[in-house]
């Protein structure tokens, strides 16, 4: 045995590619490197990939939708049921659904191609392009439902809910403008409330631990998303907040 140590070479660590894509600078660049990118490319009319999307910041209404309807955006879109339905039962609406899962958008699409009302775009693309995505108030709704939760200590600043997200979203939405948000996780939705003390930018029309209990007649109780029937049926309380931009 030796002290010595110089002879071992530090190899350099590569970075995951989940670390990269953390990089969410102006001048980030999406990566596809999965099959299920070209796959996407089939469904080129309402599936928008790599940074098509940000071409439109500002102009998705007149450039990709045609018209002065409102837009609404999901932030992880899963599965779809909440975008599927909620874009059939308000067709006068322009919806854009986002999920950076390759496979799980793919998937997604291949449903969205049979819908009736093509009032929507999707985008393989992450939360935190929301302010490159968007332009100034050109959002009516942000939806985020039951976000990864990121539940370890050292994963936190993963968590999408941050500073720079309601930055984000302060200059998308147009006046009266909401986040909604359910949750079944406590630890996050306590994380958001925390992120929340000392910001005067947004005003928290709804606020509970337990929304079908305090709430039951709000737009928020009147679906369920493939989540939260989960989190339901194992009698877990649902958290929801809606926060309206103050301007
Ligand atoms: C627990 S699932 C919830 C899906 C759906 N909203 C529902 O309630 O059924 C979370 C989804 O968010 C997506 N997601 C996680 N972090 C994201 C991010 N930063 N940007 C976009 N999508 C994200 C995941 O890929 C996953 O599909």
């Amino acid at each position: 045995m030796t002290d010595d140590n110089s002879s071992i070479e530090e190899k350099p660590k590569k970075p995951k590619t989940n670390e990269k894509d953390f990089l969410f600078k102006q001048d980030f660049k999406y990566k596809h490197d999965n099959p299920y990118h070209d796959r996407l490319a089939i469904f080129d009319k309402f599936v928008l990939r790599d940074d098509e999307g940000e071409s439109f910041a500002g102009d998705w209404s007149d450039k990709v939708f045609g018209n002065k309807n409102q837009l609404e955006v999901e932030i992880g879109s899963g599965y779809g049921h909440f975008m599927m339905e909620h874009t059939q039962q308000f067709p006068d609406l322009n919806f854009v659904g986002l999920d950076h899962r390759f496979k799980r958008s793919f998937h997604l699409a291949k449903r969205l191609d049979k819908l009736e009302h093509k009032n929507f775009r999707y985008l393989r693309a992450r939360g935190e392009r929301l302010g490159y995505l968007f332009g100034e108030g050109e959002v009516r709704r942000v939806f985020y439902f039951f976000p990864d939760p990121w539940p370890k200590k050292r994963h936190h600043k993963k968590r999408l809910f941050q500073k720079r997200f309601l930055d984000d979203c302060e200059k998308i939405l147009c006046a009266g403008g909401e986040i909604m948000i359910k949750t079944d996780h406590d630890g996050y939705f306590e994380w958001m409330l925390e992120r929340l003390e000392g910001e005067d930018r947004f005003e928290a029309t709804l606020k509970t631990f337990d929304l079908y209990k305090d709430a039951p007649d709000h737009f928020l109780a009147s679906f369920q998303t493939k989540f939260e029937k989960i989190f339901l049926d194992k009698e877990i309380k649902i958290k929801a907040m809606v926060l309206r931009v103050k301007k």
